[in-house]
């Protein structure tokens, strides 16, 4: 990996770790504490399932990877760094401003600027409008909107793709919309979906079949 990757992935590591103890008090006053407080929070997804959404977008050479809550981009880093091996490209969707200038900011020390577009957006209005197909999409933001985000990417993913959803296992906080969620994508059409407890455990749903779906 390069070095100014590793530097700022390096330097994202130090900051998350500095948040923790705030985020786990949060977490434990609840759900909307966490989220009043996000405009000042990482909320990553860790270096394990960094180095999982690394993989899958090599292992699917991967063109064309959405992700749904960019932050400040320490998860768009990972899989901007394996688009520099498959030749593709990723759209980021972040809403809050300041998070997508850090978000722009660290992509550009890291070098990898060309390989990633951001939106400074609502997914709900930008994935309708998108023509796909996507190869890996990241769902990592706010947990009520994960169906609906599903729902709109879903009849996108190109056969043998995979959604990514971050969050299933932890925090316990949002355990009943995560329930819903992954019962919800083990029942789309052409879906092969299981946990795997990284990190703070993904939803794995590949697309085996859209002749199916
Ligand atoms: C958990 S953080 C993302 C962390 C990031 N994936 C990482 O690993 O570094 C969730 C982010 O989703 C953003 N967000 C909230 N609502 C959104 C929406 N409707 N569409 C896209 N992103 C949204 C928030 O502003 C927040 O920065």
């Amino acid at each position: 990996m390069a070095p100014a990757i590793e530097a700022v992935l390096a330097r994202l590591e130090e900051r998350s770790a500095r948040e923790q103890p705030e985020l786990e008090r949060l977490n434990g006053v609840g759900a909307a504490a966490t989220r009043a407080a996000a405009p000042g929070l990482m909320l990553d997804v860790g270096p394990q399932v960094g180095r999982l959404l690394n993989a899958l977008v090599r292992i699917t050479d991967a063109k064309f990877v959405l992700e749904v809550g960019g932050s400040v981009g320490y998860s768009t880093v990972w899989l901007a760094e394996a688009l520099t091996h498959t030749g593709g490209h990723a759209l980021s969707l972040e809403p809050e401003p300041d998070k997508a200038v850090q978000l722009g900011n660290n992509l550009a020390a890291a070098g990898l600027g060309d390989h990633v577009d951001v939106l400074v957006e609502d997914a709900g209005a930008v994935i309708p409008r998108l023509a796909g197909p996507f190869d890996v999409v990241l769902i990592d933001h706010w947990k009520d909107l994960y169906v609906r985000e599903f729902d709109a990417a879903w009849p996108k993913l190109r056969e043998g793709g995979v959604i990514v959803a971050d969050n299933i296992c932890r925090p316990t906080a949002t355990a009943d919309l995560m329930q819903e969620y992954v019962e919800h994508v083990r029942n789309a059409p052409g879906a092969y979906s299981f946990t795997l407890d990284i990190g703070n455990g993904v939803e794995l749903t590949w697309r085996t079949n859209t002749e199916e779906a």
